[in-house]
């Protein structure tokens, strides 16, 4: 549930009318809720109870530092994949003891700055990546906390570019040889075995892969306990699906009933911490993206409604062809409806943000492409030099601009002209 709802034919983001913030802010403009936020969050500490756990909000899906500010101050924790957004938590007042780092190839400085300020877990990715990590540490006089990212090789049916843990991608460690390198880790100097993880995807919509991910995950428990190695938190990735179009996806509370009643058929299972890192799952539905029609294109074969937003700034529908549900913001308006395809202004034919849409609009109305709050803006560019569009939190009855647009000066700062006379002949 999220907290996007009309009332008397406008559509409000908990109790503050779209139009107001399109009318004060501008548009294109992100617009996410901290109270849908903050109830998807809690869905999972909720559904997992008195278990021990933590929940690692994957900083990708919406690194906006009043989303992690926020979702720090309701005690999570988090999964970062780069310096950036581990220097984003710390901006937020995220706890660096609760962060895991993922991501497959971590560079020195970065494993350097992790160990510096004491992060939970690096979610190791390959062995040339674990014996970096090693030296790194020695040098620093440090101990790096390890989990191995066991790629189980299940196909979680989802999107070929968002999945993410069968033998063709590039992601973790293959269960097969997993063995071999938690050996390794446990005889490396500079690190300590704390944990085993996997992430087979993302926008599932089933249990299933999860399941089977998690059983090949205790059989090599078992093993590694036998010869002496034993974890203290096993992370299950994120991946949890959101209904962009009717979808159905497991709830946070069926999802961990069934991953604890798995987990406690293990002889050990009821000791290990449970760490999940969802992202999509916490942001999506807790964010649109407001755009303004500039002009309404009727044709032969299609109905173009041009708006202000485009595959720069919401580059989903675009990119795997995804669906986000396109809605007006006032339907107080007598509109005649039409079939549209909704596009951008960027160059390009496959700017689109959603086809064949019936729609009741007219020029200068404002709509609402929701599910945007998560993979929104943080993948958004200035590609044809547009600037990346304002993003703002509703709380209640007020609303806070929680970053400003871009101004058209910030896109070349950091650029600078050739020396005068550099070219031959000038
Ligand atoms: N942990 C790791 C290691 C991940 O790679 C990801 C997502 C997550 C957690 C969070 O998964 P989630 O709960 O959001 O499914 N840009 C794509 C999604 C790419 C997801 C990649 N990894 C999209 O817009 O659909």
């Amino acid at each position: 549930m999220d907290h996007f709802e009309y009332r008397d034919g406008v559509l409000y983001g908990e109790e503050v009318p779209l139009t107001q913030v399109a009318d004060e802010i501008g548009t294109p403009c992100y617009v996410y809720s901290r109270a849908t936020l903050t109830r998807h969050y809690r869905a999972y500490t909720e559904a997992l109870g008195s278990h021990p756990h933590l929940i690692c909000y994957a900083v990708k899906a919406n690194s906006n530092l009043a989303v992690l500010n926020l979702l720090a101050r309701l005690g999570a924790g988090f999964d970062i994949v780069s310096l950036g957004e581990l220097e984003r938590v710390l901006a937020a007042g995220g706890d660096p003891a609760k962060v895991v780092f993922s991501g497959v190839a971590k560079q020195e400085h970065e494993m350097a700055r992790a160990l510096e300020v004491g992060i939970k877990c690096f979610n190791v990715e390959s062995r040339p990546e674990l014996e970096r990590l090693s030296a790194v540490a020695e040098r620093l006089g440090k101990v790096a906390p390890v989990s191995l990212r066991v790629n189980p090789d299940v196909d979680a049916g989802t999107h070929p570019y968002i999945s993410t843990g069968l033998k063709d991608n590039k992601f973790g460690i293959a269960v097969g040889e997993a063995l071999e390198v938690y050996e390794l880790a446990a005889r490396l100097p500079g690190l300590k075995v704390v944990g085993i993880d996997c992430h087979i995807g993302s926008q599932l919509t089933e249990l299933a892969p999860f399941l089977d991910a998690l059983d090949r995950l205790l059989v090599l428990l078992e093993r590694l306990h036998e010869r002496g190695i034993s974890v203290e938190h096993l992370d299950l990735g994120g991946g949890l699906g959101v209904p962009y179009r009717g979808e159905r996806p497991p709830q946070p509370f069926d999802y961990a009933a069934s991953l604890l009643e798995r987990l406690a058929q293990w002889k050990h299972g009821e000791n290990l911490t449970l760490l999940f890192e969802p992202g999509r799952s916490i942001a999506a539905n807790a964010g649109v993206l407001l755009t303004r029609v500039e002009f309404l294109k009727p044709g032969e074969t299609k109905n173009f409604a041009i708006v202000d937003a485009g595959m720069n700034d919401l580059i989903r529908p675009s990119l795997y062809q995804a669906w986000q549900a396109i809605i007006p913001v006032d339907t107080r308006h007598v509109r005649e409806s039409a079939v549209y395809d909704v596009v951008g202004p960027v160059c390009e034919t496959g700017d689109f943000l959603g086809k064949e849409r019936e729609l009741a609009i007219g020029a200068g109305d404002l709509l609402a492409v929701r599910s945007a709050g998560a993979y929104g803006f943080v993948m958004a560019s200035n590609y044809n030099s547009r600037p990346r569009p304002a993003e703002v939190m509703v709380d209640g009855d007020a609303y806070h601009v929680v970053r400003q647009r871009e101004s058209v000066e910030s896109l070349w700062a950091g650029e600078s002209l050739l020396p005068r006379g550099a070219a031959p002949g000038e």
